[in-house]
């Protein structure tokens, strides 16, 4: 396994996806910019000084779900993030996305690759680490390293140690040792607020009760519990 960096490439998960067949287990790719970031939901993701990395599983996916994964990196990237600010307030805001002071500083894109069977599952991530400047948009929902800590970090040192830490999180993911579920419902940042969410067009109030082993959310709509995936709802907004 190992991380190969690329000047520009259109999209990392993208690179991954097309060449997933001559690449290795665990292989990673990192590019200093993006032509065609894909975002969440069919958005574009925007970059500045920042880091752009795909991660490539493509061995024992039998057993293994996308949702659980997608805790998983939240758990790698939460610690790794809360290790370089210790004293602010970082969460993790289900599915996706990872907040310091209540904006978000990364936004990951999990995408399958499927034939008959999942061939691959492509773990990609954007941390903003060097970004100063946003849209007028995003400047009350974004942040980065540099902002918060006026430090300028190396985007490459940052790749290392991300990769570092996922491989001994999956490691013990593959042990069985669900410690990255503990961290997402410990450092949540939806669990017992008020989310407005859409549903087949239609559009809800629930509260969120919990984060599930499987990935799932549940939810308190109208005092009546639902368990829901990333993949039925999406979330629309949060009220405090
Ligand atoms: C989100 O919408 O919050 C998810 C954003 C994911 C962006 C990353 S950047 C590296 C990787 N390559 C992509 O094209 N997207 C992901």
């Amino acid at each position: 396994m190992k991380i190969t960096y690329f000047d520009t490439l259109d999209s990392t998960n993208k690179y991954l996806k097309e060449n997933f067949s001559n690449l290795n287990n665990l292989d990673s790719v990192v590019a200093y910019h993006q032509t065609s970031g894909r975002g969440r939901l069919g958005r574009t993701w925007v970059d500045q000084d920042d880091l752009l990395m795909s991660i490539l599983i493509k061995e024992g996916l039998e057993n293994i779900y996308i949702e659980r994964l997608s805790l998983l990196i939240c758990h790698t990237i939460f610690r790794t993030i809360k290790e370089i600010l210790r004293n602010n307030d970082v969460k993790i805001k289900w599915p996706n996305d990872i907040l310091v002071d209540g904006k978000k500083i990364c936004g990951i894109l999990l995408e399958g690759v499927s034939s008959e069977k999942l061939d691959a599952v492509i773990i990609g991530f954007g941390v903003n680490v060097n970004s100063e400047k946003f849209s007028d948009d995003l400047i009350i929902k974004a942040t980065s390293l540099k902002l918060i800590s006026k430090i300028k970090y190396d985007i490459n040192e940052l790749s290392k140690i991300i990769f570092n830490n996922f491989l001994e999180d999956y490691d013990k993911f593959l042990m069985g040792d669900n410690n990255y579920l503990r961290t997402c419902k410990d450092n949540s940042y939806l669990i017992g607020k008020i989310v407005s969410i859409t549903e087949n067009d239609k559009t809800y109030l629930a509260k969120v009760v919990d984060i599930l082993e499987n990935g799932h959310i549940l939810l308190d709509i109208n005092g009546s519990v639902y368990e829901k995936s990333s993949g039925e709802i999406s979330l629309t907004d949060n009220y405090k």
